[in-house]
């Protein structure tokens, strides 16, 4: 296949995320969102007119037979992620999806495979690992700065941050789950990154719905339709204890909802042999001459490009190498369904 310098991207959903993949697409220069599918004619027509997208459809398959469509960008609930992937990978295009990879870990090995077989861009949404403080955090790690890392925290927890109860957000049948699909995703993905080892030996997980479920801790995100008669049947807190295949120890909590003192806690603590780290913000705990010590690091921005669909293009223009393997995230969804596993027979899972 001759090499190409610029790459025709169709959009599949025009929600709260699916604007912004339009911006992020549009600051790279080889990239041309040339088309959008979107359910809702208003939104859709909205988004559109705003971006001056050219092609408009409600089905996105009329996009996946077009061939000159190159990238197509995943911004939809999470039940359609593996679907629309699948699809599309079967299709020729390569696919940026957003987290979380697919409501369960057989359907992401599937797009891990077919990615694979057709030679495929096959990228997942987790932005967070493109934060400078994350990255400056992984170059200290692997530098050795802490020594053998041994345990880690790792959290995303809301007062009051469910994604509009009675959405597609909190139901079951359309995110797969709650705040662990959500949320937890990004705490575990980060942890799991500055780790460097994604492959887990065993869960043991609990999951709860106290608060969502009796209208309590809404928040704001999202723009699909709310049905108020809709069943909250998703986790708003869960936990887990993950052992690594190294032996090393992860403590991963997520919550959208819980009575904390801070509105929402976002952030991974890494404990060392020579010494911690925790962010955000970034700081390093550890002995020094002068006592024990917690030094704030200013995080670089020169280490990886911000913008993950900038990424993802100058990955296709063989520029940059893909930040997040499609691997490193079957792998994270593994973890998160071995949760629920854990969760519903209360008992450790083990991974193979
Ligand atoms: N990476 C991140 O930090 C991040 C942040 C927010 C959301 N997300 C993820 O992005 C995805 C979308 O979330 P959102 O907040 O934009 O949701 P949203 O409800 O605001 O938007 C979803 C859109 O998809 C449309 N849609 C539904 N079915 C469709 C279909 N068959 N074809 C075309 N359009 C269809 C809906 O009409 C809606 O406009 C979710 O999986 C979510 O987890 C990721």
């Amino acid at each position: 296949m001759p090499k190409k310098d610029s790459f025709n991207v169709a959009i599949i959903g025009a929600g709260a995320i699916g604007l912004d993949h339009i911006q992020s697409f549009k600051l790279h220069p080889a990239a041309r969102v040339t088309a959008l599918a979107e359910v809702s004619p208003v939104r859709g027509r909205e988004a559109a007119d705003r971006f001056n997208i050219p092609h408009l459809v409600t089905d996105y398959r009329k996009l996946l037979s077009r061939p000159d469509i190159d990238v197509v960008s995943i911004a939809l609930p999470n039940y359609l992620h593996a679907k629309v992937a699948l699809a599309a990978l079967r299709a020729g295009k390569h696919v940026m999806v957003d987290k979380p990879m697919a409501t369960n870990a057989r359907d992401a090995a599937k797009l891990v495979a077919a990615a694979k077989q057709g030679k495929r861009l096959l990228m997942v949404g987790q932005n967070i690992r493109f934060t400078p403080d994350v990255q400056t955090a992984k170059q200290l790690v692997t530098a050795g700065v802490l020594g053998e890392v041994y345990h880690a925290k790792t959290a995303w927890t809301r007062r009051s941050g469910i994604p509009r109860i009675g959405s597609w957000f909190t139901q079951k049948r359309y995110a797969g789950g709650g705040c662990t699909y959500d949320i937890g995703v990004h705490a575990l993905d980060r942890c799991l990154y500055l780790l460097g080892e994604f492959d887990a030996a065993a869960v043991s997980g609990q999951t709860y719905t106290q608060l969502g479920n009796r209208g309590q801790g809404n928040g704001g995100w999202g723009r699909s339709e709310i049905n108020p008669r809709a069943p909250f049947d998703v986790d708003d807190l869960s936990l887990a204890l993950i052992k690594l295949k190294s032996g090393r120890t992860v403590l991963l909590e997520a919550s959208w909802a819980a009575h904390q003192p801070e509105p929402d806690y976002n952030g991974t603590q890494l404990f060392g042999t020579e010494a911690g780290l925790i962010l955000p913000p970034l700081k390093l705990c550890r002995p020094s001459k002068q006592g024990y010590v917690t030094e704030l690091v200013t995080p670089r921005a020169d280490l990886v490009t911000p913008n993950r669909m900038v990424h993802f293009i100058d990955c296709l223009l063989g520029k940059a190498k893909p930040h997040v393997p499609a691997t490193e995230s079957l792998a994270v969804q593994k973890i998160l369904d071995a949760i629920y596993l854990s969760a519903r027979t209360g008992r450790e899972v083990r991974i193979r």
